[in-house]
Parts: structure tokens; C-alpha cells; sequence
């Protein structure tokens, strides 16, 4: 296989990240390679380039990636009662509706590892940072909730269990997301709109939600954003990684695999169910925290889980077509008036904003700034970050930044805010 484009240039060192016994047998395979070669072309500069580096070879297996929520699966949808603990991720309130989480919305660690990989193919080296980082930044160090601050008696005994990812916001929740609120415009960061899921239909031609068409919507959702919320902030890494995590898991986690689409087919319908949207393109209607796994649905494909590497790639594929997506900064307090930071400015010039698009220094700079996020709870977890951090870090082969200075930020008021409620540092 040849990996012509310029995008694809870009990431190809993470290719190495992807078993060469399975790429070997593509290129042994002249009607796989034949496919494979289309289907690059075709995607050549598109937000979907990555596909065929991470799934060299059509695969599936129907009994494999079944996911059964019918009766008698101990699967089966229920709807959250008025205690439990619902929030600005539909997957995890999926999860918790169906039973792959505690029903009443606050998780472990481990239970969120197996959830996410199990149920919508999650790489275990994903899974295990944004579940340590919840339960580290968010929770008690071992739990945490996918909603706000756990009431008395959810989720076990302990006096203090963090804010969750509803009170995370610019540490783990981020603005211009696909279908929340800016907190800072609308005063929650966690409710389902249906005119912003409305628009991603509106943008998604022929029926289908594709990688492409949320890109597309993503870079809508900025300028908008900036248009609009005097706070906009798009922080080293809330802008940088999870917001294009909001975007590309709903095509990766969300669409239904088959044969004929081993890549996956995200109708309008499947799309709706995961987001908790009744009704059809023009009358849709948030059904708030009532997100499902669609029936009769299927993961992808168990040997290509959604890993660090192969959700970085899409992340650059992204910001080659929309470059203003690595643009740390925000609104002055004003609406559209956004203002970039210089990454050199907070990494001692380690890394600057020209080189962000290159190799791996979006990630390695963010999952450091990540690194100095402070936790809800005056927890004595620092070793367990800094683990957690220096894991995806030497996986991505980082270059060892000294500790970032981040006093510039404060002259963004959306990030100062959140200093000042006690929510950052
Ligand atoms: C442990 C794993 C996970 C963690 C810690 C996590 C955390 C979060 C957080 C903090 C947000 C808010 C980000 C924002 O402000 O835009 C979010 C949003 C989102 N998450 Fe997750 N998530 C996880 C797994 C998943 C899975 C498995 C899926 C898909 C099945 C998913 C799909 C989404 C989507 C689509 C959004 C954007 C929602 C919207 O704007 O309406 N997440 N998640
Ligand atoms: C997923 O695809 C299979 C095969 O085409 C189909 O039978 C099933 O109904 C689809 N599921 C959803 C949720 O669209
Ligand atoms: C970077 O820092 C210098 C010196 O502190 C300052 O003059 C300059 O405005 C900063 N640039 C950016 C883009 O923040």
C-alpha cells in the first residue's frame, strides 16, 4: 500500500503503531490491496484518511460484534430515575442506561475500561487514560460520575466523590461541542439540543453521518461559537483533544458495522438513538439523558480497536482541513473577538503553534498540559497522573516539556472563569 497524500504523510509514522503481520497481508493480497488502494485514493486529504493505515483489510465478524441488548440480555434500556446521574457524554449515558455501567451513572476505573472497549471497541490504551483522568480530576481516585456531584448515597460511602465530567468544564469538558451548550453562554454544559443535532443532519448528505460531515459541522460549531459566547475558549487540551474526540467517536464508536460496511454506516436513525433524539430530520426532540444503543447493532471490528495513535491521526486529518482547530486561545470577552496564544508562549518554546500540526505535537502537548489539571478533591493522586500521562506520552514519543506556563491564559476570560469557580486551578 502506498500512503500518497499529504495528510496521510503527516501520520504515517503511526502506521508503525499498527501490527505489520496484518499490513503484510494486505499487501500479499492483491484484491485487498486492490481495495484498499481505492478506497485510500478516493479518501486522499479527506477527514477519514486514517481508515485504511488503522483498517488495512475489510473485516467482520457478525457474531463478534453483535452487541445484544434484547430481553433477556440483562441489557435491556432503562430509563434514569430522577437520582441517577446523567451528563454531556451520550455514550456513557448509553452505557449506564443499558447497563454496561452502574445504572445510577458513577463507575470505576475498571468498570469503565471494560464498557468502553467492550461495547464500542475503545483501544485499552484510550480507555484506560480518560478513565484514570475522570477519577483523578473528577472523582474520588477510583470512581467517578458521568453526570455532576454525586448526592448522598450514589455511589458508595465516601464523603467527598469530585463534581463529575458535568463540572469539569475547560479541564475535561470543552466548548463547541457537537450537540451541548457553551457553559458559559447557556449556563450547562450537559444538555442534548436537538437544533445543534438538527444541523449535524442537515449537513450530513444522502442520509449518512459520515467523519467528513462532522468535520465540516465541527468547524461550523467553532465559528459559531466564537460568534457568539463572549467565553469562548479553546484550551491546550479541551479544544485540542477533546473536542475532536466529541466529533470523530460519533462516527467511529457510534455507526453500525457490516459486511458490506466494514467500516461502518452511521444512518440519520442510528445517529438519533445514540443521542437520545426522538422524532425525524426537522422535528427532532431531545429526550434528555435517555440515550440507546440502537437494537439489532454492531462494534466495530475487534482487531482494530480506536486507539491513541489511530484517534490522533484522525485528529491531524482534521486540522489539515481546518487548521484553525489547533488554535489555542478564546474570545476576549467579547463576542468574536478570538485571540490565538503562541504554544511557544506556554512550552518555554518547545513546541510552537506552526509545529502543533506536525507528528505527534498536538497530542504531546496537550496530554502535558493535561498533566497540571487540577483535581476536584485535595487527592494525593499525582503519581497516579503522572503515570497515567507518562504512559501516552512515551507511546507517542514525546519530546520532554518542562512545565508549561499557562498565566497566559488568563487573559482569556472564558478560561479565567473557570479558575475563579474553582473549577481549573
Ligand atoms: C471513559 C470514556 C469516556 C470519557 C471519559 C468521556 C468523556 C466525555 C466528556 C468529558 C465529554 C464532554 C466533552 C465536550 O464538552 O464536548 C464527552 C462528550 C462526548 N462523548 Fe464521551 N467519554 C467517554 C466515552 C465515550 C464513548 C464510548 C462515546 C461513544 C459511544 C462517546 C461519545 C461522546 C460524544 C459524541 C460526545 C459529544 C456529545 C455532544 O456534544 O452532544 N464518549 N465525553
Ligand atoms: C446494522 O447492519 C446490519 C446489516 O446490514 C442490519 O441488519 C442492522 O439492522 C443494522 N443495524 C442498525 C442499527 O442499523
Ligand atoms: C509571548 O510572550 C511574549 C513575552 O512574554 C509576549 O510579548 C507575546 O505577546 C506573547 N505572544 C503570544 C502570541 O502570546
Amino acid at each position: 500500500m502506498k500512503y500518497t497524500s499529504q495528510v496521510l504523510l503527516g501520520v504515517a509514522p503511526l502506521a508503525a503503531a499498527f501490527p505489520a503481520s496484518v499490513i503484510q497481508a494486505v499487501k500479499n493480497n492483491p484484491q485487498l490491496k486492490a481495495r484498499a488502494d481505492h478506497i485510500l485514493q478516493e479518501r486522499q486529504g479527506s477527514a477519514s484518511a486514517a481508515t485504511l493505515i488503522f483498517e488495512p483489510a475489510p473485516l467482520f465478524d457478525a457474531e463478534q460484534q453483535y452487541i445484544d441488548i434484547g430481553p433477556g440480555s440483562g441489557h435491556e434500556y432503562v430509563a434514569p430515575g430522577p437520582n441517577d446521574l446523567r451528563g454531556p457524554c451520550p455514550g456513557l449515558n448509553a452505557f449506564a442506561n443499558h447497563g454496561f455501567l452502574p445504572h445510577n451513572g458513577y463507575a470505576t476505573i475498571t468498570q469503565f475500561i471494560d464498557a468502553t472497549t467492550q461495547v464500542v471497541g475503545m483501544g485499552v490504551d484510550l480507555a484506560g487514560f480518560l478513565a484514570v483522568f475522570g477519577a483523578v480530576i473528577d472523582g474520588d481516585g477510583t470512581a467517578w460520575s458521568i453526570g455532576g456531584t454525586p448526592g448522598p448515597g450514589v455511589g458508595g460511602p465516601l464523603a467527598g466523590q469530585g463534581n463529575g465530567i458535568s463540572g469539569s468544564h475547560n479541564k475535561y469538558e470543552s466548548d463547541a461541542s457537537p450537540c451541548r451548550p457553551d457553559l458559559y453562554e447557556t449556563g450547562n454544559d450537559y444538555e442534548a439540543v436537538a437544533s445543534q443535532f438538527e444541523q449535524l443532519i442537515n449537513m450530513s448528505p444522502n442520509g449518512e453521518v459520515t467523519l467528513e460531515s462532522l468535520t465540516a459541522f465541527r468547524s461550523v460549531r467553532f465559528d459559531t461559537q466564537i460568534k457568539n459566547n463572549p467565553y469562548f475558549f479553546n484550551g491546550p487540551f479541551t479544544g485540542v483533544q477533546v473536542q475532536p474526540a466529541a466529533y470523530t467517536f460519533i462516527y467511529r464508536f457510534m455507526a453500525n458495522h457490516s459486511e458490506d460496511h466494514p467500516y461502518g454506516y452511521l444512518s440519520y436513525s442510528t445517529v438519533a438513538t445514540w443521542f437520545g433524539m426522538t422524532g425525524q430530520p426537522g422535528s427532532y426532540v431531545a429526550q434528555q439523558g435517555q440515550e440507546k444503543i440502537p437494537d439489532n447493532w454492531y462494534k466495530r471490528a475487534n482487531a482494530y480497536p480506536y486507539t491513541i495513535p489511530y484517534f490522533e491521526a484522525d485528529l491531524l486529518n482534521a486540522a489539515a482541513l481546518y487548521p484553525k482547530f489547533l488554535n489555542i486561545g478564546g474570545n476576549l470577552g467579547k463576542k468574536d473577538s478570538f485571540a490565538g496564544i503562541n504554544a511557544a508562549n506556554l512550552t518555554g518554546g518547545v513546541i510552537n503553534s506552526g509545529d502543533l500540526a506536525k507528528g505527534n505535537n498536538a497530542a504531546c502537548f496537550a496530554f502535558q498540559f493535561a498533566a497540571q489539571v487540577k483535581p476536584d478533591l485535595a487527592l494525593n493522586l499525582l503519581t497516579t497522573l503522572t503515570n497515567a500521562i507518562g504512559k501516552v506520552t512515551s507511546q507517542l514519543a514525546c519530546p520532554q516539556l518542562q512545565a508549561i506556563d499557562d498565566s497566559q491564559l488568563m487573559q482569556f476570560p472564558g478560561y479565567k472563569r473557570s479558575t475563579q469557580e474553582g473549577i481549573t486551578k
